[in-house]
């Protein structure tokens, strides 16, 4: 199953989605992890995905562009994925669905990790990332709201989106995603 894992800053698409990988044996593909590793070459795109990154603002989609389709273009990507936090624009989504075309493959489901805003700034201060500062994560979330919010829409329309709720213990909300897997699975 090719899976994108949907919700605000801090809604725990990394956690959960590294809990999927493991359970369903599929990749688990987290653009800001591989951003947070170009961001460590020493080089000016390196440099300015780094300032991109500490600003809380998005980085182009071009370049996302390519470095999804190279990693999607991977052997270990053939029996399906589990995006986390990549489309975060409606370029993205399109671009997204043009590299699964040209593999031969689509999205099965969009999984929408729900948690309401002053959980996600109670958590991101806790934790204590480069980009978790409170100007940062501000910032981050005005972004989620102006620019990745309405990507949801556009999944909605396509009958892909799920949403689980993600507040409370993370096992019990594990369960609940593969809840929600499985009935799709059944479903396909
Ligand atoms: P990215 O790394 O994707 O960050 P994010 O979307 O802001 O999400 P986080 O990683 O902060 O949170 P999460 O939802 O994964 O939650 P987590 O499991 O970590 O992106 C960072 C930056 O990279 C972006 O701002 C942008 O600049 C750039 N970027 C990335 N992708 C891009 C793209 N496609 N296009 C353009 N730019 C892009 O959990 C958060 C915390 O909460 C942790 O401490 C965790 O332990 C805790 N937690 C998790 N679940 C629970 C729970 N149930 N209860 C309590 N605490 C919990």
């Amino acid at each position: 199953m090719n899976i994108i894992l949907f919700g605000g800053p801090g809604a725990g698409k990394g956690t959960q989605a590294l809990k999927i990988a493991q359970e369903y044996k599929i990749p688990h593909i987290s653009t800001g992890d591989m951003l947070r590793g170009a961001a460590q070459e020493t080089s000016p795109l390196a440099q300015k995905i780094k300032d991109t990154m500490q600003r809380g603002e998005l980085v182009s989609d071009e370049l996302l562009r390519e470095i999804v389709a190279e990693r999607l273009n991977k052997s270990d990507c053939t029996h399906g994925v589990i995006l986390d936090g990549y489309p975060r624009t409606l370029g993205q989504a399109k671009d997204l669905e043009e590299i699964l075309n040209k593999l031969g493959k689509k999205i099965d489901t969009v999984l929408y990790i729900a948690v309401p805003e002053e959980e996600l700034v109670r958590r991101l201060s806790l934790r204590g990332r480069a980009d978790d500062t409170l100007d940062t994560i501000k910032n981050r979330l005005k972004v989620y709201m102006s620019t990745t919010r309405p990507v949801l829409d556009y999944y909605q329309e396509k009958g892909l989106l799920q949403t689980v709720e993600g507040v409370g213990d993370i096992e019990a909300i594990f369960k609940k995603v593969k809840e929600t897997l499985a009935g799709k699975k059944l479903r396909s």
